[in-house]
Protein backbone atom coordinates (compact mmCIF):
# COMPACT_ATOMS: atom_id res chain seq x y z
CA UNK A 1 0.00 0.00 0.00
CA UNK A 2 3.03 2.42 0.93
CA UNK A 3 4.51 2.39 -2.67
CA UNK A 4 7.66 4.91 -1.79
CA UNK A 5 10.50 4.88 0.29
CA UNK A 6 12.85 8.47 0.01
CA UNK A 7 16.56 8.10 0.77
CA UNK A 8 18.00 11.40 1.73
CA UNK A 9 21.70 10.85 1.15
CA UNK A 10 23.16 14.26 0.40
CA UNK A 11 25.36 14.74 3.58
CA UNK A 12 28.87 14.33 3.62
CA UNK A 13 29.97 11.49 6.09
CA UNK A 14 32.62 13.89 7.51
CA UNK A 15 33.28 11.01 10.26
CA UNK A 16 34.51 8.96 7.34
CA UNK A 17 37.27 11.07 6.01
CA UNK A 18 39.25 10.91 3.53
CA UNK A 19 37.16 8.01 2.40
CA UNK A 20 34.10 10.12 1.66
CA UNK A 21 35.95 12.72 0.06
CA UNK A 22 35.02 10.72 -3.41
CA UNK A 23 32.89 8.14 -2.17
CA UNK A 24 29.13 9.11 -1.32
CA UNK A 25 29.17 7.21 2.80
CA UNK A 26 25.92 5.27 1.64
CA UNK A 27 28.45 3.09 -0.76
CA UNK A 28 30.49 2.48 2.08
CA UNK A 29 30.06 -1.55 2.01
CA UNK A 30 29.64 -3.70 4.88
CA UNK A 31 30.87 -7.05 3.51
CA UNK A 32 30.47 -6.30 -0.52
CA UNK A 33 27.12 -4.55 -0.40
CA UNK A 34 26.89 -0.56 0.25
CA UNK A 35 24.58 0.49 2.70
CA UNK A 36 21.93 2.06 0.34
CA UNK A 37 21.50 -1.58 -1.10
CA UNK A 38 20.65 -3.01 2.70
CA UNK A 39 18.02 0.24 3.18
CA UNK A 40 16.40 -0.61 -0.55
CA UNK A 41 16.22 -4.43 0.70
CA UNK A 42 14.48 -3.42 3.56
CA UNK A 43 12.28 -0.70 1.56
CA UNK A 44 11.57 -3.77 -0.62
CA UNK A 45 10.85 -6.16 2.13
CA UNK A 46 8.29 -3.61 3.37
CA UNK A 47 6.30 -3.30 -0.08
CA UNK A 48 7.97 -0.05 -1.35
CA UNK A 49 8.95 -0.63 -4.73
CA UNK A 50 9.47 3.24 -6.07
CA UNK A 51 12.97 4.22 -3.98
CA UNK A 52 13.31 8.24 -4.11
CA UNK A 53 16.96 9.52 -3.69
CA UNK A 54 17.80 12.92 -2.40
CA UNK A 55 21.39 13.09 -3.43
CA UNK A 56 23.77 15.62 -3.65
CA UNK A 57 27.25 17.15 -5.17
CA UNK A 58 29.80 13.92 -5.59
CA UNK A 59 26.84 11.65 -4.91
CA UNK A 60 26.75 10.18 -8.61
CA UNK A 61 28.07 6.80 -7.50
CA UNK A 62 24.59 6.24 -6.12
CA UNK A 63 22.78 6.43 -9.16
CA UNK A 64 25.39 4.11 -11.08
CA UNK A 65 24.95 1.48 -8.19
CA UNK A 66 21.35 1.70 -9.49
CA UNK A 67 21.97 1.08 -13.01
CA UNK A 68 23.60 -0.99 -15.46
CA UNK A 69 27.12 -1.44 -16.07
CA UNK A 70 27.46 -2.98 -19.62
CA UNK A 71 31.00 -2.78 -19.93
CA UNK A 72 31.62 -4.96 -16.22
CA UNK A 73 28.70 -7.11 -16.90
CA UNK A 74 30.16 -7.74 -20.71
CA UNK A 75 33.38 -8.70 -19.61
CA UNK A 76 32.32 -10.95 -17.04
CA UNK A 77 29.58 -12.60 -18.39
CA UNK A 78 29.17 -16.31 -18.65
CA UNK A 79 32.73 -16.33 -15.71
CA UNK A 80 33.11 -17.36 -12.42
CA UNK A 81 32.13 -13.80 -11.33
CA UNK A 82 28.94 -13.40 -13.19
CA UNK A 83 26.66 -14.32 -10.20
CA UNK A 84 28.65 -11.57 -7.96
CA UNK A 85 25.87 -9.04 -9.41
CA UNK A 86 23.04 -11.47 -9.63
CA UNK A 87 21.54 -9.94 -6.38
CA UNK A 88 22.19 -6.10 -7.30
CA UNK A 89 20.47 -7.16 -10.81
CA UNK A 90 17.53 -8.75 -9.26
CA UNK A 91 17.07 -5.87 -6.49
CA UNK A 92 16.85 -3.29 -9.48
CA UNK A 93 14.27 -5.86 -11.80
CA UNK A 94 12.40 -5.30 -8.70
CA UNK A 95 12.68 -1.50 -8.38
CA UNK A 96 12.34 1.93 -10.09
CA UNK A 97 14.24 4.27 -9.18
CA UNK A 98 14.07 8.38 -8.98
CA UNK A 99 16.51 11.06 -7.97
CA UNK A 100 16.56 14.64 -7.07
CA UNK A 101 19.65 17.08 -5.69
CA UNK A 102 19.65 18.71 -2.55
CA UNK A 103 21.97 21.81 -3.55
CA UNK A 104 22.21 23.34 -0.24
CA UNK A 105 22.65 21.65 3.13
CA UNK A 106 19.79 22.79 5.65
CA UNK A 107 19.01 19.55 7.02
CA UNK A 108 17.30 16.81 7.24
CA UNK A 109 13.98 18.08 7.28
CA UNK A 110 14.86 20.20 4.32
CA UNK A 111 16.47 17.18 2.68
CA UNK A 112 13.15 15.66 3.11
CA UNK A 113 11.37 18.46 1.47
CA UNK A 114 13.61 18.52 -1.47
CA UNK A 115 12.35 15.36 -1.94
CA UNK A 116 8.46 15.89 -2.19
CA UNK A 117 8.49 16.03 -6.23
CA UNK A 118 9.59 12.39 -6.18
CA UNK A 119 6.30 11.38 -3.65
CA UNK A 120 3.28 11.59 -4.71
CA UNK A 121 0.33 13.08 -2.60
CA UNK A 122 0.55 9.73 -0.70
CA UNK A 123 2.38 8.32 2.48
CA UNK A 124 6.02 7.10 2.47
CA UNK A 125 8.58 6.00 4.15
CA UNK A 126 11.97 7.26 4.49
CA UNK A 127 15.61 5.52 5.68
CA UNK A 128 18.68 6.80 6.74
CA UNK A 129 20.81 4.38 5.39
CA UNK A 130 23.64 4.97 7.78
CA UNK A 131 21.37 3.35 10.13
CA UNK A 132 21.17 -0.37 9.49
CA UNK A 133 18.43 -2.24 10.98
CA UNK A 134 17.99 -6.06 10.95
CA UNK A 135 15.31 -8.33 12.32
CA UNK A 136 16.73 -11.82 13.04
CA UNK A 137 13.27 -13.10 14.13
CA UNK A 138 11.18 -11.69 11.67
CA UNK A 139 10.20 -8.63 9.36
CA UNK A 140 12.23 -5.66 9.20
CA UNK A 141 11.83 -2.54 10.84
CA UNK A 142 10.08 -0.71 7.89
CA UNK A 143 7.67 -3.09 7.53
CA UNK A 144 6.75 -3.27 11.35
CA UNK A 145 6.28 0.05 10.50
CA UNK A 146 4.15 0.14 7.57
CA UNK A 147 1.60 -2.72 9.70
CA UNK A 148 1.34 0.16 12.10
CA UNK A 149 0.11 2.82 8.93
CA UNK A 150 -2.19 0.19 8.07
CA UNK A 151 -3.99 0.92 11.30
CA UNK A 152 -3.45 4.15 12.47
CA UNK A 153 -3.04 6.15 9.52
CA UNK A 154 -0.74 8.70 10.43
CA UNK A 155 3.20 9.32 10.71
CA UNK A 156 5.24 7.43 12.51
CA UNK A 157 8.97 7.12 14.02
CA UNK A 158 10.61 4.26 15.26
CA UNK A 159 12.27 4.82 18.34
CA UNK A 160 14.72 2.82 20.84
CA UNK A 161 16.33 3.96 24.34
CA UNK A 162 19.60 4.86 24.53
CA UNK A 163 21.39 5.65 27.61
CA UNK A 164 20.38 9.41 28.83
CA UNK A 165 24.01 10.60 28.12
CA UNK A 166 23.31 10.33 24.38
CA UNK A 167 20.27 11.66 23.50
CA UNK A 168 22.17 14.83 22.32
CA UNK A 169 22.99 12.69 19.24
CA UNK A 170 19.41 12.08 18.15
CA UNK A 171 15.26 13.85 18.32
CA UNK A 172 13.80 12.45 21.16
CA UNK A 173 10.37 11.52 21.89
CA UNK A 174 7.92 11.08 25.23
CA UNK A 175 4.36 10.23 24.75
CA UNK A 176 1.63 8.28 26.18
CA UNK A 177 1.56 4.14 26.09
CA UNK A 178 -0.85 2.85 24.15
CA UNK A 179 0.75 -0.76 24.24
CA UNK A 180 3.68 -1.90 25.02
CA UNK A 181 5.24 -0.86 21.93
CA UNK A 182 3.28 2.00 20.80
CA UNK A 183 3.30 5.75 21.99
CA UNK A 184 0.87 8.52 21.05
CA UNK A 185 3.72 11.23 20.87
CA UNK A 186 3.35 14.48 22.93
CA UNK A 187 6.43 16.13 22.38
CA UNK A 188 9.94 15.80 20.34
CA UNK A 189 12.90 17.56 20.71
CA UNK A 190 15.97 17.26 18.39
CA UNK A 191 19.41 16.54 19.98
CA UNK A 192 18.21 17.99 23.50
CA UNK A 193 21.07 17.43 26.20
CA UNK A 194 19.95 14.87 28.71
CA UNK A 195 19.18 17.09 31.29
CA UNK A 196 16.40 18.91 28.91
CA UNK A 197 15.46 15.05 27.52
CA UNK A 198 11.89 14.68 27.37
CA UNK A 199 12.74 11.12 27.89
CA UNK A 200 15.36 8.48 26.67
CA UNK A 201 13.41 7.10 23.82
CA UNK A 202 15.54 7.70 20.49
CA UNK A 203 14.10 8.20 16.96
CA UNK A 204 16.53 6.04 14.55
CA UNK A 205 16.47 7.03 10.78
CA UNK A 206 13.06 5.22 9.76
CA UNK A 207 9.69 7.08 9.50
CA UNK A 208 6.78 6.69 7.38
CA UNK A 209 5.33 10.22 6.73
CA UNK A 210 1.86 11.68 5.76
CA UNK A 211 2.22 13.97 2.34
CA UNK A 212 0.90 16.94 5.41
CA UNK A 213 4.23 16.70 6.49
CA UNK A 214 5.20 19.10 3.46
CA UNK A 215 3.28 21.89 3.95
CA UNK A 216 4.14 21.53 7.94
CA UNK A 217 7.52 21.42 6.59
CA UNK A 218 7.27 24.55 4.37
CA UNK A 219 6.36 26.90 7.82
CA UNK A 220 9.04 25.05 9.99
CA UNK A 221 11.66 27.74 10.86
CA UNK A 222 15.33 26.23 11.34
CA UNK A 223 16.23 24.62 14.53
CA UNK A 224 18.88 22.92 15.87
CA UNK A 225 22.47 23.89 14.24
CA UNK A 226 20.22 26.56 11.93
CA UNK A 227 19.13 23.52 10.51
CA UNK A 228 15.08 22.55 9.08
CA UNK A 229 14.13 19.51 11.34
CA UNK A 230 11.88 16.52 10.53
CA UNK A 231 11.80 16.28 14.29
CA UNK A 232 10.29 19.84 14.64
CA UNK A 233 7.76 19.51 11.77
CA UNK A 234 6.77 16.01 13.47
CA UNK A 235 6.02 17.92 16.54
CA UNK A 236 3.90 20.08 15.03
CA UNK A 237 1.99 17.06 13.49
CA UNK A 238 1.74 15.22 16.54
CA UNK A 239 0.30 18.31 18.44
CA UNK A 240 -2.28 19.05 15.24
CA UNK A 241 -2.96 15.49 14.62
CA UNK A 242 -1.27 12.90 16.00
CA UNK A 243 2.11 10.76 15.33
CA UNK A 244 2.82 7.52 16.59
CA UNK A 245 6.79 5.85 18.21
CA UNK A 246 6.91 2.33 17.47
CA UNK A 247 9.30 0.41 19.55
CA UNK A 248 11.07 -1.55 16.85
CA UNK A 249 12.35 -5.30 17.19
CA UNK A 250 15.04 -6.08 16.55
CA UNK A 251 18.57 -4.36 16.24
CA UNK A 252 20.19 -1.07 14.69
CA UNK A 253 24.12 -0.08 13.93
CA UNK A 254 24.56 3.54 13.82
CA UNK A 255 26.77 3.20 10.62
CA UNK A 256 27.39 6.74 10.66
CA UNK A 257 30.46 5.59 13.37
CA UNK A 258 33.05 4.19 13.04
CA UNK A 259 32.25 2.14 16.24
CA UNK A 260 29.22 1.23 14.90
CA UNK A 261 30.04 0.12 11.26
CA UNK A 262 32.67 -2.08 12.43
CA UNK A 263 30.17 -3.59 14.83
CA UNK A 264 27.66 -4.08 11.96
CA UNK A 265 30.53 -5.34 9.60
CA UNK A 266 31.47 -8.17 12.47
CA UNK A 267 27.82 -9.03 13.07
CA UNK A 268 27.44 -9.69 8.81
CA UNK A 269 31.02 -11.12 8.72
CA UNK A 270 29.88 -13.85 11.26
CA UNK A 271 26.50 -14.12 10.68
CA UNK A 272 27.09 -15.11 6.56
CA UNK A 273 31.22 -17.15 6.99
CA UNK A 274 31.32 -17.87 10.95
CA UNK A 275 32.91 -17.27 13.42
CA UNK A 276 36.12 -19.52 12.99
CA UNK A 277 36.19 -19.14 9.06
CA UNK A 278 39.36 -16.35 8.08
C1 LIG B 1 18.94 12.47 12.26
C2 LIG B 1 17.71 13.11 12.92
C3 LIG B 1 17.57 12.66 14.37
C4 LIG B 1 17.57 11.15 14.43
C5 LIG B 1 18.80 10.56 13.72
C6 LIG B 1 18.72 9.05 13.64
O1 LIG B 1 20.10 13.01 12.86
O2 LIG B 1 17.82 14.52 12.83
O3 LIG B 1 16.40 13.18 14.92
O4 LIG B 1 17.53 10.73 15.79
O5 LIG B 1 18.91 11.05 12.39
O6 LIG B 1 19.89 8.51 13.11
P1 LIG B 1 21.58 12.79 12.24
O7 LIG B 1 22.07 11.50 12.79
O8 LIG B 1 21.42 12.77 10.75
O9 LIG B 1 22.38 13.97 12.73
Amino acid sequence: MLKTCLFPAAGYGTRFLPATKSLPKEMLPILTKPLIHYGVDEALEAGMDSMAFVTGRGKRALEDYFDISYELEHQIAGSSKEPLLAEIRQLMNKCSFSFTRQNEMKGLGHAIYTGRGLVNDEAFGVVLADDLCINEDGEGVLSQMTKIYEKYRCSIVAVMEVPREQTASYGVISGRAIDDSLIMVDDMVEKPNPDEAPSNLAIIGRYILTPDIFSILERTAPGKNGEVQITDALKTQALEGMVLALKFKGRRFDCGSLHGFVEATNYFYEREYGKDNS
